[in-house]
C-alpha cells in the first residue's frame, strides 16, 4: 500500500488550483440515471471515489465517456464526462458495489423513478459513524413507495403510475436523503414539498443541473425545496461547481505551515463560516479575482472554539484539519462535532506527533503545543487522513502516513498541489 512521507517545517508559497467537488460530482453523476439522453459534466475530479461511481453506474447500464483534463486548458478544470443511461439494464445495486461507498445508496431515488423499483444494499456503517438511512426511506414512503429490507437490501417499488408527490418533514438535517429524495422527485407526480432540507452548496449544484434537465425547482439554497415533477427529464451541460472542503483544507493548511498562497479557481461564499474561523486564528484571508488567497506570515496561531453544524455552519468535513492547526495554538481550543457520533479517529494519530487532546464525548480540548514531532502514523477515513498531512506539514522531523488509499478517495493530486508550493512531501509507492 501507497504511503505518504512528509518532512516538515516549509513554508507554502504559490498557486493551488481547486479541483471539482467530490460531493457534488458523484450526486450528478447519480442523476444521469434520471434521463435517458445525454448528462455532461464538465470539471469533474479525478478520484477514487469517481471512478468507483463510474463502475457502478455502468453496471445500471451507463454509457460513459471521458474527454480527459488534456481538452480542457484551464489548470483548475477537471475532466469532462458525457453519461448516457438510455436504458437501465438493472435495477440492482449489489452489496460488493454499494458497502465501498456510501454516496452509492443514493442511485436509489433516481432509479425508483424511473423504473418503478429498485434493489439497492443497505450501505451499512462506516468509520466515522453508525449513519443510518432512514431518512431516505422515509422519504422513498412518502412518495408512495412500498419498501421491505430483504437479505441486506431494500426493495423498493413505486405505486402502479409511478411516485406521487408528497410533503416530507425532515425530522433532521440529511444531505443525503435530500439529494435523494429531491432526484425521486423530479419524476413524481405532482408536487413535492422537501421541508428542513440540507443547503449544502452541493445540493444547490444539483438542483440546478436538474432544473437545466428540464425539472422545475424552487427554493434552491433554502432549507424548503418545492418540485413539480414532471414524467420526462432531458439532457443538459452542466460545470460541477468547486470543492469547498478541499479549498478549506489548503487554507488550514497554509495555516499550519505558514507562507503565502492563492487557491485558484475556489469561491469564498461557499466557505465563508469557514473562512471567518480562520481569520480569527490569525490568518488573513482575502477574495482575489482567480480566487481566494491565504497568508501567514510569522505570528502565532490563536486559538478558536467551534462546533460543527450543517451548512451554512462550520463543516464536519473540515473539524479534523481544524484540529490539525489547532494543536500549535497559543492556548486551548474547544471542539465540538455535533454531525457523526465517531469522527474523531485522528485525535489517537494526531496524539503520536505530540499533540495534547482530551476527548469527552463529543468534545475535544486540544491544548496547543510548542511542536511536533514526525512520526508514523495512519490514514482513518479521507478527513481524518488530510488532517494528519497538515499535522506532518508543521511537524520537525519525517512524518510517514499509512493507508493513504482515504486520501485518494477524495483529493486529487494532493502531493502536487503541495510540493509546487515547497511543501517537502512524497508518495512512496508500493511495490
Ligand atoms: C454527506 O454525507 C457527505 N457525503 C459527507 O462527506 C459529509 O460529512 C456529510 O454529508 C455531512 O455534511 C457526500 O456528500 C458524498 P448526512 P451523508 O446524511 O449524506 C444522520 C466526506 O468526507 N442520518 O447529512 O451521508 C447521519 O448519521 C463525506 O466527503 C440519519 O440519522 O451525511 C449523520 O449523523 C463523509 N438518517 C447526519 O444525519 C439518515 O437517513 C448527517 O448525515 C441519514 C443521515
Amino acid at each position: 500500500m501507497d504511503r505518504i512521507s512528509i518532512v516538515g517545517g516549509q513554508r507554502l508559497n504559490g498557486t493551488i488550483p481547486i479541483s471539482g467537488a467530490k460531493n457534488a460530482a458523484l450526486p450528478l453523476m447519480i442523476a444521469s440515471l434520471l434521463t435517458p439522453e445525454r448528462l455532461t459534466l464538465k470539471n469533474v475530479p479525478n478520484l477514487a471515489d469517481v471512478n468507483l461511481l463510474a463502475r457502478i453506474l455502468r453496471n445500471h447500464g451507463l454509457d460513459l465517456t471521458i474527454d480527459g483534463k488534456r481538452a480542457n486548458p484551464s489548470p483548475h478544470m477537471g475532466e469532462t464526462f458525457h453519461l448516457s443511461a438510455r436504458d437501465i439494464v438493472d435495477t440492482t445495486a449489489p452489496y460488493e458495489l454499494v458497502a465501498r461507498m456510501r454516496a452509492s445508496f443514493w442511485v436509489l431515488g433516481p432509479i425508483l423513478a424511473r423504473c418503478g423499483r429498485a434493489r439497492v444494499s443497505l450501505p451499512g456503517g462506516c468509520a466515522i459513524g453508525t449513519r443510518p438511512v432512514d431518512l431516505h426511506l422515509m422519504g422513498m414512503k412518502a412518495l408512495g413507495a412500498d419498501i421491505d429490507i430483504d437479505g441486506g437490501y431494500v426493495v423498493a417499488v413505486a405505486p402502479k403510475g409511478g411516485l406521487r408527490g408528497a410533503r416530507i418533514i425532515f425530522p433532521k438535517v440529511s444531505v443525503g436523503a435530500t439529494h435523494n429524495v429531491l432526484m425521486a422527485a423530479t419524476l413524481a407526480k405532482g408536487e413535492t414539498v422537501i421541508e428542513n432540507a440540507a443547503r449544502e452548496p452541493e445540493i444547490g449544484d444539483v438542483a440546478e443541473c436538474l432544473v437545466k434537465m428540464g425539472a422545475t425547482i424552487e427554493g434552491i439554497g433554502t432549507s424548503t425545496l418545492r418540485i413539480q415533477g414532471t414524467s420526462r427529464l432531458e439532457g443538459a451541460v452542466h460545470t460541477v461547481l468547486p470543492d469547498r472542503i478541499e479549498t478549506g483544507t489548503y487554507a488550514f493548511a497554509v495555516a499550519a505551515a505558514g507562507g503565502d498562497v492563492e487557491l485558484s479557481g475556489a469561491r469564498k461564499s461557499l466557505l465563508e463560516t469557514a473562512l471567518s474561523a480562520l481569520a480569527q486564528t490569525g490568518t488573513s484571508v482575502a477574495e482575489t479575482k482567480g480566487g481566494i488567497r491565504v497568508t501567514r506570515n510569522g505570528g502565532g496561531i490563536e486559538p478558536i472554539s467551534i462546533e460543527t453544524q450543517p451548512f451554512p455552519g462550520f463543516p464536519t468535513d473540515l473539524q479534523a484539519q481544524l484540529m490539525a492547526l489547532m494543536t500549535r495554538a497559543d492556548g486551548t481550543s474547544v471542539i465540538r462535532e455535533t454531525i457523526f457520533e465517531n469522527r474523531f479517529m485522528h485525535v489517537q494519530e494526531l496524539a503520536r506527533l505530540g499533540a495534547d487532546i482530551q476527548l469527552h464525548g463529543d468534545t475535544a480540548t486540544i491544548k496547543g503545543v510548542r511542536q511536533l514531532r514526525g512520526a508514523q502514523v495512519m490514514a482513518t477515513d479521507l478527513r481524518a487522513s488530510v488532517s494528519l498531512v497538515i499535522a506532518g506539514l508543521m511537524a520537525e522531523g519525517q512524518t510517514t502516513i499509512n493507508r493513504v488509499y482515504h486520501l485518494d478517495r477524495g483529493f486529487e493530486r494532493l502531493e502536487q498541489k503541495l510540493s509546487r508550493c515547497g511543501a517537502n512531501i512524497e508518495r512512496l509507492v508500493s511495490a
